[in-house]
């Protein structure tokens, strides 16, 4: 049986926790939820989300090509729990500010005891000024091999200043 890593809510007062949370569909698949959070740290000395092309318009950021090594945790501080590394990049694809939208193309590289090694790769549309995103799961490696599904993003905290985030994942992986 696979297991999810998990954090506890913000209304409890539970420790982080390893919660199994796989079901079985009609099919005979697995289905694997995954929940963590995900640091997009833009600033020095140790960016891991980098602007390889700059914007071509500078008021949307329309053009704007991130790389990203970002760090995967089970909790919403930096210093908690790591799961993995996000590892690819994201476009900055609307002109318009107010509508602003992401292409994401990533891999989740997962090094947590269940997971380690094995892979999901992620691609889709991310309006980031959306309460909640649906970007789909493609495919995986290893543990997730031939798996499809999707990822819904709660942003958990953006730092206007700094322009760092933290996003809620949650990833649902029929495999
Ligand atoms: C930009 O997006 C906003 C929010 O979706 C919308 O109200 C506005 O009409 C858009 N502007 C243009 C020029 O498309
Ligand atoms: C994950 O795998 C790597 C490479 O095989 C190994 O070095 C590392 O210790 C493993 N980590 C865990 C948490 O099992
Ligand atoms: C944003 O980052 C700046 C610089 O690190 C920090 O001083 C500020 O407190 C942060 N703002 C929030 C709301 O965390």
């Amino acid at each position: 049986m696979a297991t999810a890593f998990r954090s506890s809510s913000s209304s409890t007062i539970l420790p982080i926790l390893l919660v199994a949370a796989v079901s079985l569909t009609a099919a005979g698949a697995t289905v694997t939820h995954l929940h963590f959070f995900w640091h997009d740290l833009v600033t020095a000395p140790n960016p891991t989300a980098v602007t390889v092309t700059q914007p071509v318009d500078p008021s949307s950021g329309f053009g704007a090509t991130v790389v990203i090594d970002d760090a995967m945790t089970e909790g919403p501080e930096p210093s908690s729990t790591p799961v993995g590394r996000a590892q690819g990049f994201y476009v900055v694809v609307s002109r318009n500010a107010s509508d602003s939208s992401l292409l994401m193309a990533m891999n989740l590289a997962l090094t947590s005891p269940e997971y380690n090694g094995s892979t999901i790769s992620i691609m889709g549309r991310n309006p980031v000024l959306n309460h909640e995103r649906e970007i789909p799961v493609v495919g995986g490696t290893g543990h997730f091999r031939q798996g499809r599904g999707y990822a819904l993003l709660k942003t958990y905290s953006f730092n206007a200043t700094t322009g760092n985030a933290v996003v809620e994942y949650d990833v649902y992986v029929t495999h």
